[in-house]
């Protein structure tokens, strides 16, 4: 197979929060599977930071741990580790002092790209950002890469914007989302906008409504601090779920470019009504033996929701008339998300008695097994006369494109994607904004009334007001596994 790995311009990343748990599962090893690839060579640096006292060689060692322990499936020799390992550097720096600062600036070379990627809490990015500028370390050319939570609510994303854009131009700052990164959610993009099939039926004259789902089999364990504070609601519908909403539910951008997506993305979130509480259902995990969310939080008192389903309405041309359902929550009873869309009956049923007609659904599987299907209704095969039965068109894509390779993590094309100066797949500062706007009234809702969210089991499709609050509109969920 002809290599499709397209290398990348020499770079010098610093990576703030470089001994963090996202760092050690995720980010090391995906730029070490970028480097394996070959998209990047020894003509790189990444050079990590924290307030911990390490030294460069102690950091190389725990990083290759790291890889060992979280790195992809993939066949991976010593020499590989060691190579990339090569690339390593450490500094500690004092994000709110004056350690580090110079010996940073010292390490960095004129002529390559510069990132700096803060994987660090929000309360520390506007220090940092002050640094990077005030120091010189930031150049106009450099890239600032921002992890989620960008903030809390809109307030405070607001004040992230604004201190940060006393320091950087909008086309130099990349807020993660890492939904953006994965394989599938792209896909969305290829299926609604390079086929014929889908478009003209793409609206609400067509379609009934739409369930996007994002189901964890994991609890809030080891990240109850953060958790207890934020709930499913800013945890996942604010970032992740907004964003496959939008992808869903964009219209056309002229172009794959940048702000041409992003612009057709706010226009969407613009156009959600406010939601009322009757619209929205949240649960909290409950659990044998001290395994619940109250035990995993530590309060016992928590009101925070770790599942909510909510009807969402795009006042829109194209979209009026067709609720989206979303649902997300830990502890559910597989790992499963997926946007599908149901399609509208056909107006008339010409086989009366030979049983249902099966409403057509396309099914965009995000994870497991990413693939589409969509179910159709055909002759039941054999004797037996004119009998309908219900089947899948099954597309999985590792079956059909086995030559693609290993599923990439969503990490490495987003990293690439910052060295190469694509910001296609990042938020753009106002529609972080739009996003809490939509969402604090939501929030600030359940907090007036003070109500706490519906327990549901472990292991469960979630609590029975999520079930209410789409069979009264005559509709059902799809299962959440089996
Ligand atoms: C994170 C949330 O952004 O996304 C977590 O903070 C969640 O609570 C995770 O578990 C889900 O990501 P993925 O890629 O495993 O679906």
């Amino acid at each position: 197979m002809v290599s499709r790995v397209i290398p990348v311009q020499p770079f010098d990343l610093v990576l703030f929060g470089a001994t963090g748990d996202l760092a050690r599962r995720k980010i090391l090893p995906a730029l070490f599977h970028r480097f394996q690839i070959g998209q990047f060579d020894s003509n790189c640096r990444i050079i990590g930071s924290s307030r911990s006292d390490l030294t460069a060689e102690a950091f190389r060692s725990q990083t290759a741990d790291a890889i060992r322990e979280f790195g992809q499936d993939v066949e991976t020799t010593a020499e590989e580790i060691a190579g990339f390992t090569a690339l390593l550097d450490y500094v500690a720096v004092d994000a709110r002092g004056e350690t580090g600062w110079d010996a940073i600036h010292g390490k960095l070379r004129e002529d390559a790209i510069r990132a700096f990627y803060l994987s660090v809490g929000p309360a520390l990015f506007p220090d940092i950002a002050r640094r990077l500028s005030e120091t010189g370390i930031a150049t106009p050319e450099s890239r600032i890469v921002l992890e989620k939570p960008f903030g809390h609510d809109l307030a405070s994303a607001r004040g992230l914007n604004a201190a940060l854009r006393e320091h950087f131009e909008e086309q130099q700052i990349y807020r993660i989302d890492h939904y953006l990164g994965k394989e599938t959610v792209q896909n969305l993009m290829a299926l609604r906008f390079a086929n014929s099939l889908f478009e003209p039926l793409w609206n609400s004259s067509h379609i009934d409504h739409v369930q996007i789902t994002v189901a964890e089999s994991i609890g809030i364990e080891g990240r109850e601090e953060y958790y207890d504070k934020s709930g499913a609601m800013r945890d996942m519908v604010q970032n992740h779920l907004m964003q496959l909403l939008c992808l869903t539910a964009m219209e056309p951008p002229a172009h794959f470019a940048p702000n041409a997506v992003r612009d057709e993305k706010v226009k969407v979130i613009e156009a959600l009504r406010p939601v009322a509480q009757a619209s929205i259902a949240r649960g909290q995990y409950r659990g044998k033996n001290g395994d619940g969310y109250r035990d995993h939080a530590g309060n016992p008192a928590s009101r925070t929701e770790s599942y909510i389903a909510l009807k969402v309405e795009v006042a829109n041309w194209r979209w009026a008339g067709t609720p989206f359902y979303l649902r997300t929550g830990k502890r559910l009873r597989e790992r499963v998300s997926e946007i599908a869309v149901y399609f509208r009956d056909p107006p008339h049923n010409i086989f009366e008695g030979s049983g249902p007609v099966h409403g057509n659904v396309l099914v965009i599987r995000l994870q497991p097994d990413e693939g589409i299907t969509l179910k159709t209704t055909i002759k039941d095969p054999g004797p037996g006369g004119m009998r309908l039965t219900g089947a899948n068109l099954d597309m999985t894509f590792a079956d059909e494109l086995p030559e693609s390779g290993r599923p990439q993590d969503a990490y490495e094309r987003l990293i690439m994607d910052v060295i190469r100066g694509n910001q296609t797949l990042f938020m753009r500062g106002d529609e972080v904004e739009a996003a809490w706007a939509w969402a604090d009234p939501i929030i600030a809702g359940w907090q007036d009334t003070g109500e706490a969210p519906q327990p549901y089991d472990s292991g469960s499709a979630g609590p029975d007001d999520s079930l209410l609050l789409i069979h009264r509109d005559g509709r059902r969920w799809r299962s959440i596994g089996t």
